[in-house]
């Protein structure tokens, strides 16, 4: 059997289109969302990410105050400009791309980012409210896992998912917004990280198999069960003299061998990944929507 493929690619559109709709009724009502994107240094990995949600704010008509600062910029400076995003009635959302330079603590960083406007998730008023189930601002790629799964007509409910990873990013709140008693929970949920023994073992057992660790084509095809969902979340460069740029991107999963045994699987590029910048634009639309009805 070979798997289907989950296009986040065409699902990101389809998003894409309605929040499109959405941002010019706004924008008759005299609102216009605008999101506040910090970038740090010369990541070139997080430089890309910053100019593909740059280049989504304005395909979507989200005004975009963009700020690349050099890499010793003090936190000082970084925590005044966050305080004046905070202020400015134009920013609805701020995101702070992450990793930041050793000499930045980011959790005094995302503490710093008004709740009201923490459009990344990562707040901790953010992840109390989700943990909770509570409504607020979902993190954007187990957002974005969630609206695949859901676009893709897999059942959550009932499901075993096994996470493998434990970031506060990814592994930790996709595995609390599956576990959660609701519409898009109910999953049964073992997450895996580096000390976990035997993680074979874990990942063999798997419906839904998520994967997000950070390692090239960890998950071979020895680690998943026939007709098992796997979505890969992992971005890693790897060389390719054949490549232009000199790299080509690989997920965390072993693509080609492990779609023969899945039922249902994300690309990298063009699976989990455009679907996070969507959810970004997602939690900035919503955020201008209760702008809007403060007014
Ligand atoms: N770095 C990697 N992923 C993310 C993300 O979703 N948000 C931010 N702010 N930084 C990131």
């Amino acid at each position: 059997m070979s798997a289907k493929i989950i296009d986040g690619k065409l699902i990101s559109t389809e998003i894409r289109d309605e929040l499109k709709q959405e941002v010019e009724n706004l924008k008759k009502e005299g609102i216009t969302p605008g999101l506040g994107v910090i970038l740090v240094g010369e990541d070139p990995a997080s430089k890309s990410y910053v100019t593909a949600k740059e280049r989504a704010c304005d395909s979507l008509g989200i005004y975009s105050d963009n700020r690349h600062i050099p890499n010793e910029t003090s936190e000082e400076e970084l925590l005044s400009i966050i305080d004046a995003m905070n202020n400015d009635p134009k920013i609805d959302g701020i995101l702070v791309q992450l990793p930041l330079p050793k000499h930045i603590d980011p959790d005094k960083v995302i503490m710093r980012i008004s709740p009201e406007k923490d459009v990344d998730g990562f707040h901790p008023q953010s992840i109390g409210k989700m943990i909770m189930g509570k409504d607020t601002f979902l993190p954007c790629t187990p957002h974005g896992v969630v609206k695949l799964l859901n676009y893709a007509g897999i059942q959550i409910e009932g499901s075993h998912v096994v996470v493998v990873g434990r970031s506060n990013i990814v592994g930790k709140p996709v595995a609390n917004l599956l576990l959660d008693k609701s519409k898009n929970g109910n999953a049964t949920v073992t997450v895996c990280h580096s000390r976990t023994k035997n993680i074979k073992d874990m990942t063999l057992q798997a419906d839904i198999l998520i994967a997000a660790i950070g390692k090239a084509q960890f998950i071979t095809a020895d680690m998943v069960k026939d007709g098992a969902v796997i979505i890969d979340v992992g971005v890693n460069r790897v060389e390719d003299s054949t490549k232009k740029k000199g790299f080509r991107l690989v997920g965390d999963v072993d693509f080609e061998p492990v779609k023969e045994k899945a039922s249902a699987i994300t690309p990298v590029p063009g699976g989990v990944g455009p679907m996070t910048i969507t959810m970004l634009m997602y939690n900035t639309v919503q955020s201008a929507k209760q702008r809007k009805e403060k007014k």
